[in-house]
C-alpha cells in the first residue's frame, strides 16, 4: 500500500480556534481524521504531520521525495501556511527532492491580502488548490490517488 504524505506548516496546529471565520471550526485532529478516511477510500496509507519550523518541513519533503523515488509514496499534500509566501527553501526542497506536491490552502488566498497572492510553492507544485475549506484535503488526496 502506497503512502500519501500530508504536511501542514506553521499555525495550522491552531485550527479550530484560529480565525474560525476564515479557517472554520474543525481542528487539525479533525483534518487528520478526514484525510485518513479519504486514504482508506483510495487504498492509500496516510502519513500526517504538522510543524511550525521551516527546516523540519524541508527535511520532510526530502523524505517524501525519497519514498516516492522508491515507489513507496504517491505524493504529498502540502499546506505550507505562511511559508508559502516566503520560503525559497521549500521551493528548492520540492524541486531538489523531485517530490510530487499538491499545494493546498484552506482559504482562497487570492481573495485575501495582497501578500498572500504570491506563492513560492506554486511553480514547484504539480497542482494548486485553494478555497475549498478543510474538505479540500480529501479532494487533494483524491487527486493524488489518480495522479
Ligand atoms: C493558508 C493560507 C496562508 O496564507 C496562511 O498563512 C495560512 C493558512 C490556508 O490554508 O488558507 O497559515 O495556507
Amino acid at each position: 500500500m502506497k503512502t500519501v504524505y500530508v504536511f501542514n506548516g506553521p499555525n495550522l496546529n491552531l485550527l479550530g480556534t484560529r480565525e474560525p471565520q476564515i479557517y472554520g471550526a474543525q481542528t487539525l485532529a479533525d483534518v487528520e481524521a478526514l484525510c485518513r478516511k479519504a486514504c482508506e477510500q483510495h487504498g492509500l496509507k496516510l502519513d500526517f504531520r504538522q510543524s511550525n519550523h521551516e527546516g523540519e518541513l524541508v527535511t520532510w519533503i526530502h523524505e517524501a521525495g525519497r519514498a516516492q523515488a522508491q515507489g513507496q509514496a504517491v505524493g504529498t499534500v502540502l499546506n505550507a501556511g505562511a511559508y508559502t509566501h516566503t520560503s525559497i527553501a521549500l521551493h528548492d526542497a520540492i524541486k531538489g527532492a523531485g517530490a510530487l506536491v499538491i499545494e493546498l490552502h484552506i482559504s482562497n488566498v487570492h481573495a485575501r491580502e495582497a501578500f498572500r497572492h504570491h506563492s513560492y510553492i506554486s511553480p514547484a507544485a504539480k497542482a494548486v488548490m485553494a478555497g475549498f475549506g478543510v474538505p479540500g484535503y480529501a479532494l487533494a488526496i483524491a487527486g493524488l490517488a489518480q495522479a
